[in-house]
């Protein structure tokens, strides 16, 4: 299982794998760009949505074709809700799969999360569990209401009744480009005691993109209109010094992206080529992961570790 064994080499070294969703043909180039510049593994992730976006047939081809490069590559079903999307993903050749039963109560959470083990494991299929919620940010509060912290006893109880192999948990991250009302605040604490409840289960963090201003601040001054943007941009400089393997990052390359094509179009109206203007988000995405990789994930240069 590929993905296992790039989890435990990042937990064991101090780095992190960098788990990149790609909305778009245009995002994975960039984002493949700079994993090669820098010598990266890298966790490609592909929401529901998005499998629906590419259709099947095609994304079957581009599984196929990304495998092809020297890269460690792993090929994931991020936020996998239901049986049967894991088992479209691996038909469709993903080598890993999350299943996210993380709204269900906890008994309902085990039964479809060690259903979904036993199919993938019979298949050499990787498996990420969640335990505890990330929800939307309320206006009033710092936090949705439905945000559940994880329970490190829960989480123990979770990873022995299921058997993933990695574990998603919800120590103050969020999706989405307004990660918080209050103070941005990761519970480190929270954190510690996971890793001490199930000290050899690589962890996954989702809701981690930066959210760094520049690109709001582009995206603004070039026709766009996003009003609230607060990311994790201080708040993960050392993560890469704990059990912490596999950080998600999609909200950064919509933006990035975003703001590459707004900004070209306002200084080219007369361009309508398509292939113009999605190379200017193709930089701007490529140099938002390379950014990420050395700076957060520490993983450049990590790809020799290829297994
Ligand atoms: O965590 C969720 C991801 O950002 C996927 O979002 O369903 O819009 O592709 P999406
Ligand atoms: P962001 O919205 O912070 O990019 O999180 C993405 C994610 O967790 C995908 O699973
Ligand atoms: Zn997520």
């Amino acid at each position: 299982m590929i993905q296992k064994n790039m989890l435990r080499s990042a937990m064991k070294n101090n780095y992190i794998v960098p788990a990149f969703n790609f909305a778009n043909f245009e995002i994975l180039r960039g984002i493949l760009m700079a994993c090669e510049e820098t010598r990266s593994p890298v966790i490609l992730q592909v929401s529901e949505s998005a499998m629906n976006y590419f259709s099947d047939g095609l994304l079957f081809g581009l599984i196929q074709g990304v495998k092809k490069t020297k890269l460690p590559i792993s090929i994931h079903l991020d936020h996998g809700k239901t049986f049967e999307v894991v088992k479209r993903a691996i038909k469709l050749g993903f080598d890993s799969v999350m299943i996210d039963g993380s709204i269900l109560p906890f008994d309902a959470n085990v039964k479809l999360t060690k259903k979904v083990v036993e199919y993938a494991h019979a298949r050499k299929v990787h498996v990420e569990g969640e335990i505890g919620v990330l929800s939307v940010v309320n206006d009033d509060g710092e936090k949705g209401k439905g945000y559940v912290y994880t329970s490190p006893e829960e989480a123990k109880e979770f990873v022995r009744l299921t058997g993933v192999d990695s574990l998603a948990v919800s120590i103050g991250t969020n999706h989405g480009v307004n990660k918080y009302t209050g103070e941005p605040k990761i519970r480190y604490d929270i954190l510690k005691k996971i890793e001490q409840a199930i000290p050899n289960i690589p962890i996954v963090l989702h809701g981690a993109s930066l959210v760094q201003p520049e690109y709001v601040e582009t995206i603004n001054a070039n026709g766009g209109r996003i009003d609230k943007a607060i990311g994790n941009e201080k708040l993960l400089k050392n993560a890469y010094k704990t059990h912490i393997a596999k950080i998600n990052m999609d909200t950064d390359f919509r933006l990035a992206y975003t703001a590459g094509v707004r900004e070209y179009m306002t200084q080219n109206p007369d361009k309508f080529n398509p292939r113009d203007y999605g190379n200017a988000g193709i930089e701007k995405v490529a140099e938002c992961a390379k950014f990420r990789i050395i700076n957060i994930c520490h993983s450049n240069g990590k790809a020799k570790n290829k297994s």
